[in-house]
């Protein structure tokens, strides 16, 4: 039988979705400030960072995959761009489009969608974006093949998740941070030390940047490319369709 993993323990898919579906459900009313405090703000810079690699236009049609409660694409549609954020988690988008509101953003469309099974049409985006999304997604390999379907031939991939620093002093000071220090985070300020033991576990359960790389170019883009910030604890990974 098929496993997969959620966070260090081998689950069959549907209880991946599942559990990962409660995660998210649990952790969403609280997910901005968790992400404030566990990266220090950093988060913020390095979601600047990704969308200025995108270089979104005026008019061009984003999807924004995974986009939970709205960061990336509240930056994307500061451009112009036309902003659809799709998420398989009905509360998190719930939370982003409180957010909206209260930034005088009206013009996203919100969408619940599955990364794996999209419902859009073949070759209809013009940059697709997935910001700490795709670790979560139960078959990468499947969000990959709908991202290259879903743009037009000449169309963006840019995805931006966790990897392993190769800075090894920082690697040590990472472990420690991220094994001890955010469980404890999420259980004093979100009563929630599980949801963030898995947010930690996943990021070392995500292939390194190369093998990603792989399954992007599996997939089927060209020009394929990683950009590592802080060693690579993150990456910004990107693709072109041809
Ligand atoms: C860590 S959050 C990232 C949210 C946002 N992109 C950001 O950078 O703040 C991960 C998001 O992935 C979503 N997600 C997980 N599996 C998914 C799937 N199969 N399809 C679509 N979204 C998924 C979760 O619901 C959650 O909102």
């Amino acid at each position: 039988m098929e496993k997969v993993s959620f966070g260090f323990t081998d689950v069959s898919p549907q209880e991946k979705t599942h559990l990962v579906g409660d995660v998210f459900r649990r952790v969403a009313s609280r997910y901005d400030l968790m992400n404030d405090a566990m990266s220090g703000g950093l988060h913020r810079l390095w979601k600047d960072d990704f969308v200025r690699l995108v270089q979104p236009k005026t008019g061009e049609h984003i999807l924004d995959m995974a986009g939970g409660t709205g960061d990336i694409a509240f930056r994307l549609a500061k451009y112009g761009a036309d902003v659809t954020v799709a998420d398989i988690n009905p509360a998190m988008l719930e939370v982003g489009k409180k957010r909206a509101i209260a930034r005088s953003i009206h013009n996203l469309v919100w969408q619940e969608e599955d990364a794996e099974t999209l419902s859009f049409d073949d070759n209809v985006f013009d940059a697709y974006t997935i910001a700490f999304g795709i670790r979560n997604v139960t078959h990468i390999q499947k969000a990959l093949d709908e991202a290259l379907r879903v743009l037009k031939v000449g169309g963006r991939f840019f995805c931006m998740e966790f990897s392993q620093t190769k800075w090894s002093g920082f690697s040590d000071l990472y472990k420690i941070y991220s094994t001890h220090i955010v469980p404890k985070i999420g259980q004093i300020l979100a009563n929630d030390e599980g949801s963030y033991r898995y947010l930690v576990e996943s990021i070392e359960r995500f292939p390194n940047i190369e093998k990603f790389a792989d399954m992007i170019k599996t997939a089927g883009f060209v020009q394929v490319r990683a950009r590592p910030i802080l060693g690579g604890l993150v990456a910004i990974h990107s693709g072109w369709k041809v």
